[in-house]
């Protein structure tokens, strides 16, 4: 419910299979939406060309008997984008003004990192940027 995919199959709420397009307009026999509009699917997609970009997640769980749960485990996100500002900033604000994960996750850190394209044949990381072309 709060991330609007099953934990089984990650399929949307409202589909069988993970890449089945979730229908936000879907209602149940109540009338009330299948995939709750604050839930984390429907807060973070983007209709907007202007504002897709590519992610990555670790997530990681380690021993630490300090915890009542034992454990310290999280998830690293990853957000590649050639210009955070217009791409990741507005998703990540929509997340902030309402996200029903946002009960269970403590931000600890941030970064934002210049990534260089790859190595051209013959060249070395970086080369486009400190050569003139
Ligand atoms: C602990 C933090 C987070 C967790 C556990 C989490 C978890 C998830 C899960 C389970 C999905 C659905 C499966 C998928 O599409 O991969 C998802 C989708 C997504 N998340 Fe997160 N997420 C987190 C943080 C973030 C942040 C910080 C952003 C961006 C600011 C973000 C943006 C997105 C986007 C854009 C989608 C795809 C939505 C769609 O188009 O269906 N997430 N996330």
């Amino acid at each position: 419910m709060i991330v609007g995919r099953r934990l089984d199959t990650g399929a949307p709420l409202t589909g069988r299979a993970e890449r089945d397009e979730p229908d936000f307009g879907a209602t149940d026999r109540f009338g009330f939406p299948v995939i709750d509009p604050a839930s984390h699917i429907a807060r973070a997609r983007s209709t907007d060309p202007a504002e897709r970009f590519l992610r990555r997640a670790y997530n990681y769980t380690e021993p630490d008997p300090r915890r009542t749960t034992g454990e310290d485990s999280g998830l690293v996100f990853l957000a590649y984008a050639a210009d955070p500002a217009r791409q990741f900033v507005p998703v990540q604000q929509r997340l902030d003004d309402l996200d029903r994960l946002n009960e269970w996750v403590t931000t600890i850190g941030s970064a934002v990192y210049a990534v260089p394209p790859a190595a051209p044949q013959g060249g070395y990381t970086g080369q486009s940027l400190l050569e003139e072309s």
